[in-house]
């Protein structure tokens, strides 16, 4: 079962058509040949999640480089006070309608760089502004002309003609992390998915048993900046047909990450009025849910799966809440970035899993190292 397993992550990736070969070990590696994820010998698995980051906002000022110093510090205090097992970037993690330089993977890799420093494997999301057009400042246009920006930044050769400042696509963004980064579990999803590109399954398996998962981890690219904000039907007709294909009877729980809420967090979300109480979970509710555009099907197929336990999403910096939706709970992770609107303190939501019996928990990390919003999830 688990030979057929391995040759069927082959679909979620073209980068790993090699593997499927029927051999043994191919059946035990990601698709991206990466080391297996695990939950450690202590039978956890914790996660970190940083949404919403928003590297390289107005570089061309003294603010924007202190504003992302201050994203790293944030990320490098969550990181050694969480040491978590995973990072997963939920999108947003640039802002390249910011960007006046011709390639934004260099922002994309200060903002994994505390992580990789710290030696901890991670895996990359799309938010909206990811892959969004640069957006010329109308100022730029003034009577003084278009004012002397550091184009290209240190460490770029090239030309003048390659400094026009356009965003850099998703499948390039992605290209240039796996390529350089060993602990990147990142993947571009299939090619009849696109133009989404974060579409893919990781594994995570038993500290005991490498060939028994213990939870499935789906990333969805929920689309935005360069193409509307929707996940697809082709989307919801892969999600199906993989999960059927990888998890047939439900018996492995599973995860779900991407980063606009879709419109059923409309529907639990507290009211302004009310606060959050419960049975919803968290400290923020200081604005309204921005849904995807439009929708065609994956929250009634996760509703069907016994074994969704949740759905993280980020993009609304106001929000951090978590809600029950039938038998499964749509949460909100924290804005973690100093990039992007609003002043709402840092911080970071922390997944942590148990394996038999498996145990779903949740937190808030701040920037400052408090902890609120604790509550267990599954189990
Ligand atoms: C960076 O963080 C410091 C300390 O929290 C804060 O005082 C400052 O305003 C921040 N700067 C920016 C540009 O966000
Ligand atoms: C983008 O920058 C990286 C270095 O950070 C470089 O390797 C890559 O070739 C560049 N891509 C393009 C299209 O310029
Ligand atoms: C430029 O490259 C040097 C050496 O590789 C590195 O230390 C520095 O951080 C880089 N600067 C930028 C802006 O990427």
């Amino acid at each position: 079962m688990w030979k057929h397993f391995g040759c069927l992550l082959i679909i979620t990736s073209f980068y790993g058509v090699v593997l499927c070969h029927g051999e043994e070990e191919s059946v035990l590696r990601q698709p991206n040949d990466k080391a297996l994820l695990r939950f450690s010998a202590d039978s956890t698995f914790k996660i970190t999640l940083f949404a919403d980051l928003h590297y390289g906002e107005a570089a061309w000022l003294d603010w924007g480089p202190e504003q992302d110093a201050n994203s790293s510090r944030v990320i490098s205090a969550v990181l050694d006070n969480e040491t978590p097992d995973f990072v997963i970037y939920l999108g947003d993690v640039i802002t390249a309608n910011n960007l006046p330089i011709p390639n934004a993977s260099m922002y994309w890799d200060q903002a994994i760089s505390p992580t990789r420093s710290r030696e901890i494997p991670w895996a990359t999301l799309f938010g909206n502004h990811d892959d969004a057009p640069f957006e010329w400042p109308p100022e730029w246009f003034s009577a003084c002309g278009i004012p002397q920006v550091s184009c290209p930044p240190a460490n770029f050769s090239i030309s003048g003609e390659e400094c026009s400042f356009k965003g850099t696509p998703r499948v390039e963004l992605m290209k240039m992390e796996m390529k350089k980064n060993r602990l990147s579990y990142s993947m571009s999803g299939p090619k009849e998915l696109w133009p989404s590109v974060s579409n893919y399954i990781l594994r995570v398996s038993s500290s005991k048993d490498l060939t028994s998962p213990v939870v499935f981890l789906y990333f969805l690219d929920s689309g935005g900046g360069s193409f509307p904000e929707v996940i697809s039907k082709a989307q919801v007709d892969w999600f199906h047909h993989q999960s059927k294909a990888i998890n047939p009877d439900e018996s492995v729980p599973e995860v779900i990450f991407w980063h606009i809420p879709s419109k059923a967090y409309v529907k639990i979300a507290p009211t302004s009025l009310s606060g959050i109480r419960m049975p919803c979970i968290g400290s923020i509710n200081d604005e309204p849910v921005a849904p995807q555009e439009a929708e065609w099907g994956i929250m009634d197929i996760l509703l069907k799966r016994s074994s969704v336990k949740a759905v993280f999403v980020g993009h609304n910096h106001g929000l951090d809440w978590c809600c029950p939706y039938n038998n499964l709970w749509l949460c909100f992770a924290r804005h973690s970035g100093y990039g992007g609107y609003g002043t709402w303190p840092r911080g970071a939501r922390i997944i942590e899993m148990t394996e038999h019996p498996f145990v779903l928990k949740s937190w808030i990390r701040m920037e400052d190292g408090s902890v609120h919003s604790e509550f267990t999830l599954s189990s």
